[in-house]
């Protein structure tokens, strides 16, 4: 066996309540708070006066910062970054789903760095966060971009249309509070694409050349999770042991993310959701993974018969290799049962830009295809794509 290293230093509260910590959690780090979230639903469902609540309990000063749009862009971290210089914040603390807290710890940066955020998301010759970084608390409110345990800010560049991510480990969270009850308000089409992005976050690193024994076990037991319980998160917004299954799942596939990072799927939707921000991430994933899957199915037979049988579709008592060429069979009936069986052209993609996402996933998102275990050519990406773009 090769050797392999494993590393997530992010503490994690997980249950039911753990929201409540918010303000002890931030309080080790400081005394002025900026508490970032988005446009709406942490307003809306009470969360945001909660958790301003709890830090003001706790003794800090809070500026709220409420302007993260999903797909959030350099200029609206600059903002905030601005923002957060003014009022010298020296904690930052993150309510909401992906977008605001990689938003968050994009802000963590350039507020303490001379240069923009767009510096440190070039393709090259980016800047590189330093030990300035202001620390971070992040509280999830999906269960989908395990960003609450990652070192990645993933954040779009207005001026070049690119998405990518600034890549640190002083971006990893201080603590990352999972509490299964602030996902109960999450509609059904947001469960079910930030869901999409768990699986794909598991299946991705389990079929990437940087899996090991350790992200191996965290990403079977993800995607098994996302098969028992993405449908019935779906189906009933209300099932809190569904919101704990799902949010559970989302942590297996996060210590798998941050030690694998993502590979092909992940490198070819980020320009996706770049060029039309109206695509949500987990979505534009969904439309490719099912061709992915029958495409490359049998690079690693084993992988992908496990796969299937996690999902409850291998043959029973045969090898698992024999059953590989389910996956992708099992993957759709996944997918179609949480509304996302479906191809690139359904989200408003345009066919002529297929070959323009390629060549930005090749230019930003190299390192990404890289960790794929297939040689995957130009020509081969397109293929992907135009295989994805309608139903046959
Ligand atoms: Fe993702």
């Amino acid at each position: 066996m090769p050797q392999f290293e494993f590393h997530n230093p992010v503490r994690l509260l997980f249950g039911a309540g753990t929201i409540d910590r918010l303000g002890e959690e931030a309080a080790r780090y400081g005394g002025r708070a900026m508490l970032a979230t988005g446009r709406g639903s942490a307003r809306d469902s009470g969360l945001l006066d909660r958790a301003v609540a709890l830090l003001d309990d706790a003794g800090l000063d809070v500026t709220v910062f409420d302007r993260i749009m999903p797909n959030p862009t350099d200029e609206i971290v600059d903002e905030g970054a601005e923002l957060a210089r003014e009022q010298n914040c020296d904690v930052m603390v993150a309510v909401g789903g992906g977008s605001s807290m990689d938003a968050a710890k994009a802000i963590a940066v350039a507020a303490t760095h001379d240069s923009p955020a767009r510096e440190f998301l070039k393709p090259q010759d980016r800047a590189q966060p330093t030990d300035a970084t202001l620390p971070l608390i992040c509280a999830t409110t999906t269960s989908g971009t395990s960003s609450e345990l990652t070192p990645f800010a993933v954040v779009t560049t207005t001026s070049e249309t690119m998405k990518s991510a600034i890549r640190s480990d002083y971006i990893y969270p201080r603590a990352a509070i999972v509490d299964p009850e602030l996902t109960l308000t999450c509609p059904p089409s947001v469960t079910a694409n930030t869901g999409a992005d768990v699986f794909a976050h598991a299946m991705e690193g389990y079929f990437s050349t940087h899996a090991n024994p350790l992200t191996d076990l965290f990403a079977e037991r993800a995607m098994t999770l996302v098969g028992r319980h993405l449908p019935r998160a779906v189906d009933d917004c209300s099932s809190l042991d569904d919101r704990e299954g799902m949010a559970l799942a989302n942590v297996y596939a996060g210590y798998v993310l941050s030690n694998c990072g993502a590979s092909a799927l992940h490198a070819l939707e980020h320009p996706i959701s770049a060029h039309y921000p109206e695509v949500a991430h987990g979505a534009g994933l969904a439309a490719m993974m099912v061709t992915f899957v029958e495409r490359y199915w049998d690079r690693d037979p084993y992988r992908f018969g496990r796969i299937a049988h996690l999902l409850g579709r291998g043959i029973a008592g045969a090898a698992f290799e024999e059953s590989a060429e389910y996956a992708a069979d099992a993957i759709q009936v996944l997918l179609s049962r949480i509304g996302l069986d479906i191809r690139l052209g359904d989200l408003g993609v345009e066919r002529d830009m297929l070959p323009t996402i390629v060549d930005d996933a090749r230019h930003y998102m190299s390192t990404a295809i890289e960790k794929t275990p297939v040689e995957l050519s130009r020509e081969d990406l397109i293929a992907l794509l135009e295989a994805s773009f309608a139903a046959e």
